[in-house]
């Protein structure tokens, strides 16, 4: 299943959305419009985007206006993954190699630098002084949970809260608020974009579970990076952290952890996501996944019936079955 297909109604704004994206970026300096035209050009779901537009159809709805919105959220999140990389090291994204591995983390610090810049440019039309303060909250959040993912690289004795308060910054938040402020600035009613929030929270939550979970039930081919890459990074994600709970399975899991931790990025993953495959780690985390999910949907009760909340309960129900 392709999530255009799912917002097909939406595809002439998201074109347009598409473009504003390319410019924001252009000109400026031929390296750094190189270097953040390369992570564009690798395509991505451009997912917050949607968000704003199907937030912004509860209200008046303004392309014009919700540009402004739907370009610096994407923005931000590109910028967030440029730098993330460099935290994880990592060589591929979307099947491209990350701007760390074709030039190098200095540039790569500046090109998620310049590509932040760009979002705050593009944002100074917005009148509101709330787009702004929650569009900074939010990039403060992000920061300070990729500062908590360097902290726990390699400990195994993190707690699911842990975990779950981790995600929460670096991915639940900006989807929620990319649902918020699509509403927010069609000018809809608080309690719209209050439910909206709570929404895209629970999906944000769902669909980091997922991406965790993908990275040790996917292939290269479908997660655009060869699977295992969190345990290579020393990213400890929710179905490592079950599986780590079993008894039988504690010890030979902290072993094979503790060699991979020793051979770095090279490490050979394929035993430990075996046995992590083999335990109830993996049904554990898809049923956090299906309760956030039907927190979304819970959220969405006493929204208008409309097409925006259909998509919006697609989406949801996209998430939590991916498989890119
Ligand atoms: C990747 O986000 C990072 C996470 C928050 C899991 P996406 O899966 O939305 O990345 P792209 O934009 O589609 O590549
Ligand atoms: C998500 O974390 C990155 C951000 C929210 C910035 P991950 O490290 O899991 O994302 P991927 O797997 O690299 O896309
Ligand atoms: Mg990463
Ligand atoms: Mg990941």
């Amino acid at each position: 299943m392709k999530l255009l297909d799912i917002f097909g109604a939406l595809k002439k704004d998201m074109d347009v959305i598409e473009q504003q994206l390319y410019r924001s970026i252009e000109g400026d300096e031929d390296l750094l419009s190189e270097t953040s035209l390369h992570l564009l050009k690798a395509g991505g779901k451009r997912l917050r985007p949607v968000f704003v537009l199907l937030g912004g159809k509860f209200g008046d709805y303004d392309l014009n206006k919700l540009q402004h919105v739907a370009v610096p959220l994407e923005l931000i999140h590109s910028a967030s993954l440029v730098h993330d990389d460099v935290i994880d090291d990592a060589g591929t994204r979307r099947g491209k190699p990350t701007v760390k591995a074709k030039w190098d983390n200095k540039i790569a610090m500046y090109t998620g630098d310049f590509i932040y810049a760009k979002a705050l440019m593009m944002a100074t039309t917005l009148e509101n002084p709330e787009l702004h303060r929650i569009l900074a909250k939010a990039m403060v959040q992000m920061s300070i949970g990729e500062m908590e993912q360097i902290r726990d690289f390699f400990n195994t004795d993190q707690s699911v809260r842990n975990y779950l308060l981790r995600i929460r910054r670096k991915t639940a938040l900006l989807i929620a608020i990319s649902c918020q402020l699509g509403a927010l600035a069609a000018d809809a009613p608080s309690s719209v974009h209050h439910r909206l929030y709570r929404y895209g929270y629970n999906v944000g939550m769902a669909f980091q579970i997922r991406d965790d979970l993908l990275d040790l039930l996917g292939t290269e081919k479908t997660i655009g990076k060869p699977p295992g890459s969190d345990m290579r990074q020393g990213n400890i994600t929710l179905p490592v952290i079950y599986a780590l709970q079993e008894e039988g399975l504690r010890a030979p899991l902290l072993a094979e952890l503790e060699q991979i931790r020793a051979a770095g990025l090279t490490a050979d993953t394929s035993s430990a996501i075996n046995m992590i495959r083999r335990s109830e780690g993996i049904r554990q985390s898809e049923e956090l996944a299906d309760r956030f999910i039907a927190k979304a949907f819970n959220a969405l009760e006493g929204l208008p019936e409309c097409k925006a909340k259909s998509h919006l309960k697609e989406i949801a129900l996209f998430v939590n079955k991916r498989s890119y």
